[in-house]
């Protein structure tokens, strides 16, 4: 792929200004891509009704192209264009999530071209809560076709240095405002049937469907683990390994908190001994059951990194970012993918992620950490080098 000048442009996340806005508005509408700022994670931007944009978000991300796109307008007015009706339970919950981190699946238009739904004859259409995302949307005056702004396998982007990371060279346009305020992608819902399917758990949980549809079926629900599989014939994305950090990942499980702190110091003091760098994501109650003497608190506060490098873990100690004081699934999975992407940076060996309940926004942030585990196993991690810089073709 020839290298691009990608420009960078920083605006107000709450209220962006039009002037710096504009030229990324018209670029996308003239069929270029934009990376831009969403409540859930970064985008990567493509006007959906030019085949030949949509075309070069696959190439871009290096996505298979099974997988299809959402399509993002700014407000209800937009939808009846791209699909053939809009079921009563679409219009119930668009009027009661939307905007905001609701995906629906309906029964697509002939406007939408097929690359965008991967030859499906359904669509995934969200109405974006953040401002940068409608105003940007509204000024390209176009439904706008994005994936999440990371290269296919990586995890999903949730400041705009992890677009630059993945894409600088690759588009013209990365929009920056600040950290998404979720840090998980948005629910899907399948509501093409008589009742809502959950294809993919996110920040609006099954309680709060089945609080407005009565019902409620699918990934994520309440009545028992999700297993990240269950829906994949339906939601083809979900087949995919995703959001993998070059580290292994464990996952300690216990579901008792103790245990789990000594779940934590176990495959810490283990991966160590055998010569690893390592890195843990846990709440910061946990952080009193590492070896003693081996915290490093040099990624712990959550800073932007430099761009570049925030520099290699120190030899010996733990790299650890808590994402809050006490167990918090919302907390957990706002600084997830972010904690994935400065672990990696420190290129520490092995990352030890804490389960916390599969329920609720818990349930979202369970399935993401599973698939970026892979296998999700307890058992020690190999030597780097069978890990690491692996092309990854995973979407
Ligand atoms: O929060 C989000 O949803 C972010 C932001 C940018 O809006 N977007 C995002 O897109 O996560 P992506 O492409 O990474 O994930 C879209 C998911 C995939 O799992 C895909 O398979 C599924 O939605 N999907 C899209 N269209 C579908 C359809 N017609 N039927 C079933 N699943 C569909
Ligand atoms: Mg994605």
């Amino acid at each position: 792929m020839a290298s691009v000048l990608t420009q960078i442009i920083r605006v107000d996340p709450d209220c962006p200004d039009d002037q710096l806005l504009l030229p990324a508005a018209m670029a996308l509408r003239n069929g270029e891509l934009v990376a831009f700022p969403t409540e859930t994670v970064y985008g990567l931007g493509a006007n959906a009704l030019d085949p030949a944009a949509v075309a070069r978000i696959f190439t871009v991300k290096g996505r298979p192209g099974d997988n299809p796109l959402i399509v993002h307008i700014a407000s209800l007015a937009d939808l009846p264009a791209l699909v053939r009706n809009i079921p009563p339970l679409a219009e119930k919950l668009f009027k009661a999530f939307s905007p905001g981190p609701l995906t629906l699946i309906l029964p697509k238009s002939a406007a939408v071209p097929d690359l965008v739904t991967a030859g499906l004859d359904t669509v995934a259409v969200r109405i974006p809560a953040h401002a940068v995302a409608r105003r940007l949307i509204e000024l390209a005056g176009i439904p706008v076709a994005a994936p999440s702004a990371n290269r296919s396998g990586r995890p999903s982007p949730t400041r705009a240095w992890h677009v630059e990371l993945d894409l600088t060279g690759r588009i013209p346009f990365i929009i920056e405002a600040g950290s998404s305020h979720f840090g998980l992608e948005s629910t899907v819902v399948d509501v093409t049937g008589p009742i809502p399917v959950i294809l993919r758990p996110g920040a609006i949980t099954a309680a709060a469907i089945r609080e407005v549809a009565g019902d409620v079926a699918g990934s994520g629900i309440d009545s028992g683990p999700d297993d990240g599989l269950e829906m994949a014939p339906r939601s083809p994305g979900t087949k995919y390994r995703h959001y993998a950090p070059l580290a292994r990942l464990l996952i300690a499980d216990a579901a008792e908190i103790t245990a789990r702190g000594g779940q934590v110091a176990r495959l810490a003091a283990a991966a160590l001994t055998a010569g690893q760098e390592v890195g843990v994501f846990i709440c910061r109650q946990l952080a009193g059951y590492l070896p003693a003497g081996t915290i490093d608190l040099g990624q712990a506060d959550n800073r932007e990194p430099p761009a570049g490098n925030p520099g290699p873990a120190t030899k010996g100690m733990v790299r650890c970012i808590f994402y809050s004081d006490t167990p918090d699934a919302a907390a957990a999975g706002a600084a997830l993918f972010d904690a994935l992407r400065r672990l990696d940076q420190a290129r520490v060996d092995v990352i030890i992620a804490e389960a916390l309940p599969d329920r609720g926004i818990g349930a979202a942030y369970m399935n993401r950490l599973r698939k970026a585990a892979g296998s999700g196993g307890h058992d020690l991690p190999a030597r780097p080098s069978d890990s690491r810089g692996e092309d990854n073709h995973e979407c």
